[in-house]
């Protein structure tokens, strides 16, 4: 079996598979009026026009077929289909696996199948998708939208693992469950911590929407990893966006209360450092913190840094840390 890219020559070929492929949907819906049947050449074709294609061959024969095509951020696949005596052999997880790799700019994809189709649900969510609506079509059929996102970097640390803001993520904070979907972690009821405030998410959303290469340069969640792999998000650590023309980033940490004092924050610190010095253009990092936060300095001490002077707020303590 081989994949590869299809063009309008295989779409008659496609069609006539597609109308087999779904004939076990329509037995499942008893509808046998489904989107996919009543597709017609000319609208397969044209298709063509926007969506990217790809064919699964065995023996000159196209026995699976899958489409895509990238909004904004979003990939959206649809039709995966494979031929009903070529099904079970993992053929339906390669045409999806690869039409996704078509898209590596892609932040997030979006697909959707009826809820009764439960192989299909299983087979979407072993390769990471998540359902995240539900739209009755009839009384037959619920369509069950799903999706998954692409989480751009992580840095995997002893006890931590830190995964960096994304326009999607910042955006799904809206709603706790949501954002403890994207991350795969319990999100304590008590998110977000004081520190990280709407006003800080806000400027992230701003710096990484306008520039994805940002990504990295504003928060990083912290997750804390426990020996039976649950994953719990207990902070945030990162910078206020891109080294400035002076090579100078400014950073900042905080865990929510209950996570305090068990080192969680030296070692995201020197985790997120690690990362940010790998950027030739970083010269000197930047933090404010105030006289009485001994356990904030503490955690500046400990990854280097040194007090540099006052800070922007009234009150407040400077310390640098000069990177080259
Ligand atoms: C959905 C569809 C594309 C899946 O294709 P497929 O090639 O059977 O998919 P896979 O083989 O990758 O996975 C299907 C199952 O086979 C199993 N499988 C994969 N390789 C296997 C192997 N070598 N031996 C035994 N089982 C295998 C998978 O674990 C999975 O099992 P599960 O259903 O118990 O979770 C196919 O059923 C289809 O065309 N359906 C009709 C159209 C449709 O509904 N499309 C989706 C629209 S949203």
């Amino acid at each position: 079996m081989n994949v590869s890219h299809a063009t309008t020559g295989d779409a008659q070929d496609i069609l006539a598979l597609q109308h087999l492929a779904y004939q076990t949907e329509a037995a499942r819906y008893d509808d046998d009026t489904l989107p996919p049947l009543l597709e017609h050449l000319a609208d397969l074709l044209a298709r063509f026009g926007d969506r990217r294609f790809l064919k699964a061959v065995e023996a000159d024969q196209i026995i699976g077929s899958v489409r895509g095509y990238q909004e904004g951020d979003t990939c959206f696949v649809e039709r995966l289909i494979v031929h009903p005596d070529c099904r079970r052999q993992g053929i339906g997880t390669t045409l999806l696996t690869e039409i996704e790799s078509l898209f590596p700019t892609a932040r997030r994809f979006e697909l959707f199948t009826g809820t009764k189709s439960e192989s299909n649900i299983r087979l979407y969510e072993r390769l990471g998708y998540r359902a995240f609506r539900h739209e009755p079509v009839n009384e037959m059929v619920t369509l069950v939208f799903m999706e998954k996102v692409v989480p751009r970097l992580t840095i995997r640390l002893n006890r931590l693992e830190l995964i960096a803001a994304t326009k999607e993520l910042l955006e799904a904070e809206e709603d706790l469950e949501r954002l403890g979907e994207y991350l795969r972690a319990d999100v304590p009821a008590n998110w977000p911590t004081p520190l990280y405030d709407n006003d800080a998410r806000q400027h992230f959303l701003r710096v990484v929407s306008e520039n994805p290469d940002a990504v990295g340069w504003t928060a990083w969640y912290i997750l804390l990893l426990d020996d039976t792999e649950k994953r719990t998000l207990v902070g945030a650590v990162g910078a206020c966006g891109l080294p400035d023309g002076d090579g100078k980033i400014v950073i900042g940490y905080s865990l929510l209360d209950q996570f305090h004092g068990q080192g969680y924050a030296t070692e995201a610190l020197r985790g997120f450092l690690n990362w940010a010095k790998r950027e030739p253009l970083l010269r000197k990092v930047v933090a404010d913190t105030f006289p009485h936060l001994t356990p904030s300095i503490r955690v500046l001490e400990k990854n280097g840094f040194i007090r540099s002077g006052v800070g922007t707020e009234e009150g407040s303590i400077q310390f640098q840390l000069w990177v080259r």
